[in-house]
């Protein structure tokens, strides 16, 4: 099996590669990847190596896909190259239209033949009220940039299926977690600011929820649905536990010994969903998929990560923390 992978030095695709590489002893990996901001070529530098993976640079939106493809003529394609994170959406939704909607046509047109996985979000269904869990065929309700352009991606892969007979499976997981996640996202954000003392920022009253799954339980799905999915179909993933923000910055605190005082409650997310949630029933009976991380080990071995990466994230963070850094500490490493 030849796979090629998009977004492969993203946060949850490069914990895709290493899932490939460790449990399929005969799949190759090419990994396409287009490393804007939150791609690091170093996510998988112990890769370099590898016999079995090969990096190639490139846009999935740009004219170069369609020479890529036809020389690798891969098995399958898995699809998570993607602008990720809604703030930015907010500031600027070119981006996200031209690499999440604009990006997938363009990989679709140019696949010849094998399988396509879409990796989407459970974001496309917008905010979720009351207990309700929203299952594969509930209405596409997306509140922001983001989650419409990968709404619209969705829609794209589904009609690729329709009009050409495509064998297409799209994903639609929860939030992840876990190392090697850009420190702009809720969690290593705050890890990244309660490390060295930094204000942790938490929008409006803190009570939005998020159903929080390790990337690695993610990435098992993903391989679950590439190998068992079925042609045409949706899967929902999600770990089926929903804190409140709040409790998640705290239990980091908690974890870390840092005092509740580094909150901040600061001016609210336009347009902020209140909650997501998903019914996994489908991914658990037809791929026999579930998750195996708790959010306890899963976010003590987040917090013990970062603590021990410092030269991973330090440089990463924005110009306000690197400022703040240097005050505190310097250029010394972090204590
Ligand atoms: P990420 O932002 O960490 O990584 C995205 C990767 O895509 C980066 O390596 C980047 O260089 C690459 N990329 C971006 N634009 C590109 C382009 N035009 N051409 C080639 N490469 C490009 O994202 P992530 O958090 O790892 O998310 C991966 C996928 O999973 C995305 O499709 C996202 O929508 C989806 N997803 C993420 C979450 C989450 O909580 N992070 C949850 C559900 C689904
Ligand atoms: P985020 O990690 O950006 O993921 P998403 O918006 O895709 O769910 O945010 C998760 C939640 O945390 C969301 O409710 C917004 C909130 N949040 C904060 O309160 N402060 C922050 O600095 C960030 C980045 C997010």
């Amino acid at each position: 099996m030849k796979l090629l992978v998009t977004g492969g030095c993203g946060f949850i695709g490069s914990h895709f590669v290493r899932e490939i590489l460790a449990t399929r002893a005969k799949w190759r990996v090419v990994n396409v990847d287009g490393l804007t901001y939150a791609g690091r070529g170093r996510n998988l530098d112990d890769l370099a190596r590898h016999p079995r993976y090969r990096f190639v640079r490139a846009d999935i939106a740009g004219a170069a896909m369609a020479p890529i493809l036809a020389r690798e003529r891969p098995d399958a394609i898995v699809n998570f190259a993607a602008e990720s994170h809604v703030d930015r959406s907010i500031h600027g939704a070119a981006p996200f239209l031209r690499t999440n909607a604009l990006g997938v046509q363009n990989l679709l047109d140019a696949a010849r033949g094998g399988r396509f996985l879409q990796v989407s979000t459970d974001e496309v269904y917008g905010s979720i009220p009351g207990r309700r869990r929203a299952r594969e065929d509930a209405p596409l309700r997306p509140s922001s940039a983001y989650s419409a352009s990968k709404a619209a991606a969705d829609l794209l892969v589904l009609a690729a299926r329709h009009t050409h007979g495509q064998d297409v499976v799209i994903t639609r997981c929860t939030n992840n977690y876990g190392p090697w996640q850009f420190p702009e996202k809720l969690i290593p954000l705050m890890i990244t600011n309660a490390l060295v003392g930094h204000p942790l920022p938490v929008y409006g009253d803190g009570l939005q929820r998020r159903d929080w799954i390790h990337a690695r339980d993610h990435c098992r799905g993903v391989l679950a649905a590439l190998e068992r999915g079925r042609p045409g179909e949706i899967y929902n993933f999600g770990a089926g536990i929903e804190p409140p923000n709040l409790v998640i910055v705290r239990n980091i605190l908690r974890l870390l010994g840092k005092p509740t005082s580094l909150i901040r409650h600061v001016a609210d997310r336009l347009g902020h969903d209140r909650r997501y949630a998903v019914d996994t029933a489908k991914a658990r009976r037809e791929l026999g998929w579930r998750p195996r991380i708790g959010l306890a080990d899963g976010l003590a071995e987040t917090v013990r990560w970062y603590r021990d990466h410092p030269a991973w994230w330090l440089r990463l963070k924005d110009a306000a923390f690197r400022a703040y850094y240097r005050r505190n500490y310097g250029g010394g490493a972090l204590r």
